[in-house]
């Protein structure tokens, strides 16, 4: 019998429920319905940032899950990240508390710090002209005063490569919980995979179906004809193999999907598996270019993180 693989226990020793709604590109108009239907669905954990700019309809649609007795607060997973301009550390608390009456929350299960790149305060976009001095340990001490507080009930960060979260294990009292990156079958971060499970932080996957729809990711991940074979074997969809795929590493998974029976496909991965030999041949697929390939590079707006990226050593 397959196993469900529902949760993933955190350095913490809190759960999280191994899939999660992504929020990212999900417009406003069309997230509330998203996660009306994913919580419906049996969805318990939702993935936010302020980035998005869709928090105060998800925080809507939560207080009406909430009110007609759809869910309560606590059988719910929330996660949310500090975006790049908010990395001084008195401005941390404060963004926290935007996010948290976005929501109409009193805390966040998981608050993640979005990038290792610092903006300058109230700047807009990713512009080369808005970078600042990183200084990561500053603001991870105010993250850390967030978990103190209770506010954030686990931290941790985003888009953080080894080296970079090897120098903040290095300087954190509280160890970064998660850390959040783009993982998919063509894209499967072994080694990043490796450390962080040598140290305790527990890789979290986003774009975990290369995000077809924006265009971003060359390399199409579900039309993949390994994934695709596997996929027919199975019965299922090449996206159910690439989520079951990340459970089945000991990754949690945050597809994006505001079509109701795509959220509800996604979610239907809990009670079968795919067998060692076909695992095995998922790791055989041809693995994206780091440079023109995966989406950070593919996008316009986000070349200049990756060239800070490079600039940095990251
Ligand atoms: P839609 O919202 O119309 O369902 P990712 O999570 O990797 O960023 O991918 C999100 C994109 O994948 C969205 O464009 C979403 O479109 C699409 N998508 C979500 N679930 C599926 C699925 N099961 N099959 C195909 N496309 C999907």
């Amino acid at each position: 019998m397959a196993k469900a693989i529902q949760f993933f226990e955190l350095n913490t020793g809190a759960k999280i429920p191994s899939v999660g709604l992504g929020t990212w590109g999900a417009a406003p108009g069309a997230v509330a319905d998203a996660v009306t239907t994913a919580i419906r669905a049996g969805y318990r954990h939702i993935d936010c940032a302020r980035l998005y700019c869709n928090e105060k309809e998800v925080g809507c649609a939560l207080k009406k899950l909430f009110d007609n007795g759809v869910v309560k607060r606590g059988e719910l997973w929330i996660t949310a990240k500090l975006w790049c301009n908010d990395h001084a550390p008195e401005d941390v608390p404060k963004s926290l508390e935007t996010t948290l009456q976005d929501l109409q929350l009193d805390y966040v299960d998981l608050y993640l710090i979005h990038w290792p790149v610092s903006m300058k305060k109230g700047s807009e976009g990713f512009k080369p002209e808005n970078l600042t001095e990183t200084h990561i340990p500053a603001t991870w001490r105010a993250m850390e005063a967030l978990y103190d507080s209770g506010k954030a009930r686990a931290i941790g960060v985003s888009n953080f490569s080894s080296k970079k979260l090897g120098d903040l294990l290095a300087v954190a009292r509280v160890p970064p919980a998660v850390n959040q990156v783009e993982c998919h079958p063509v894209w499967q971060q072994p080694k990043l995979h490796e450390f962080c499970k040598s140290k305790g932080v527990h890789l979290s996957g986003y774009s975990p179906l290369g995000s077809p729809g924006k265009g971003m990711i060359k390399t199409q991940v579900l039309k993949n004809s390994i994934l695709n074979t596997i996929a027919e074997k199975l019965g299922k969809s090449p996206a159910q193999v690439a989520l079951r795929w990340g459970l089945q590493m000991g990754h949690s998974v945050l597809p994006k999907s505001t079509s109701e029976s795509r959220i509800k496909e996604n979610f239907d991965i809990f009670y079968w598996s795919i067998p060692e030999d076909l695992f095995a041949k998922l790791s055989e697929i041809e693995q994206a270019r780091e440079d023109g390939e995966r989406y950070c590079v593919c996008a316009p707006d986000l070349r200049f993180i990756q060239d800070s990226r490079r600039a940095m050593g990251w």
